[in-house]
C-alpha cells in the first residue's frame, strides 16, 4: 500500500486568535510545528469573510512552508487573483456560503460549472494545481474529470457524522465507490471533513486515496495534549 500523505489544517489556530484579533496563536508557527510532526502538507481556508486565515497568513504560509501549501477557496474572481499572486501548489476549490459553520457540502459543478471551470483553467495554465471538494458520487467524479481539474477531494463529512454501523458502512462504501472511480479516470484521489483519530482507520483502508486533509480533531487534540504542560508553566511561573 503507497503512504498516505498528510494535509493538516491550520483554520482553526486562527479562528482561536481571531477570537481576541490577537497576534496569538500564530498559524505559522503551528504550520511550522506540524511539518515538524510529519505532516506532508499544509492546508488552510481563505474564507471570503475572512474569519479565519488572514491574507497576510497565506502571504507567510507561501515563504516558509517547507513542504506543500495547499489553499482551500470559493470559485471567485478575487479569490483567484490571490492565488495567482501567491501560487500556492495546490488550490482546492470549495462552495461557501457565509452563514455555515464549516464547508457543509461539495461543490455542485453543474451549477458552478463555469466559475469552477474558469478557476480550474487560470490556476492550472500557470501548474497551481486544482482538486474539487465534492460529494462521494460516482457522476460527480466523471464530471470532475471531464473539467479537467488535477484531482478531487471526497468529502467525508456524511460518514463522520453516521450515527449507526449500517449508515457508517453505507458512507463508507460511498467514500471507496468515489475513489475507485477517480483513480479509475486518472484523478488524484484526495479526502476529508470530519475525519478524527477514531474514524479515520476505515478510510485510510480505502487504497486508492492519496492524501487525506484533516483539521479540527487534530487541533482539538493539541489544545488538549498541551493543555497540562501550559497550566503548569503559568503555576509555576506566578507561583515560584
Ligand atoms: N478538506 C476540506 C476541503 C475542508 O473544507 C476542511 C475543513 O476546512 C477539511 C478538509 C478539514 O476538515 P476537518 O476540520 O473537519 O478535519
Amino acid at each position: 500500500m503507497k503512504p498516505i500523505r498528510l494535509g493538516i489544517n491550520i483554520d482553526h489556530v486562527a479562528t482561536v486568535r481571531q477570537a481576541r484579533r490577537a497576534s496569538e496563536p500564530d498559524p505559522i508557527t503551528a504550520a511550522l510545528l506540524a511539518e515538524m510532526g510529519g505532516a506532508d502538507l499544509i492546508t488552510c481556508h481563505l474564507r471570503e469573510d475572512r474569519r479565519h486565515i488572514q491574507d497576510r497568513d497565506l502571504k507567510i504560509l507561501r515563504e516558509v512552508v517547507q513542504t506543500k501549501l495547499n489553499m482551500e477557496m470559493a470559485a471567485t474572481e478575487k479569490m483567484i487573483d490571490i492565488a495567482l499572486a501567491i501560487r500556492p501548489d495546490w488550490v482546492c476549490i470549495v462552495p461557501e456560503s457565509r452563514e455555515e459553520v464549516t464547508t457543509e457540502g461539495g461543490l455542485d459543478l453543474r451549477k458552478s460549472k463555469h466559475s469552477v471551470e474558469t478557476a480550474i483553467n487560470t490556476l492550472q495554465d500557470v501548474d497551481i494545481n486544482v482538486s474539487l471538494f465534492i460529494d462521494p458520487d460516482i457522476n460527480t467524479v466523471k464530471t470532475a474529470v471531464k473539467m479537467r481539474a488535477k484531482a478531487v477531494e471526497i468529502h467525508t463529512g456524511k460518514y463522520a457524522n453516521a450515527r449507526t454501523d449500517h449508515e457508517l458502512n453505507i458512507e463508507r462504501d460511498r467514500v471507496e465507490s468515489a475513489c475507485k472511480m477517480a483513480e479509475r479516470v486518472g484523478l488524484g484521489v484526495h479526502a476529508g471533513h470530519g475525519l478524527t483519530y477514531h474514524n479515520v482507520k476505515p478510510i485510510v483502508a480505502i487504497p486508492e486515496i492519496a492524501e487525506l486533509n484533516i483539521g479540527h480533531s487534530v487541533i482539538a487534540r493539541a489544545i488538549m495534549v498541551g493543555m497540562e504542560r501550559a497550566v503548569r508553566e503559568m503555576a509555576d511561573f506566578i507561583k515560584k
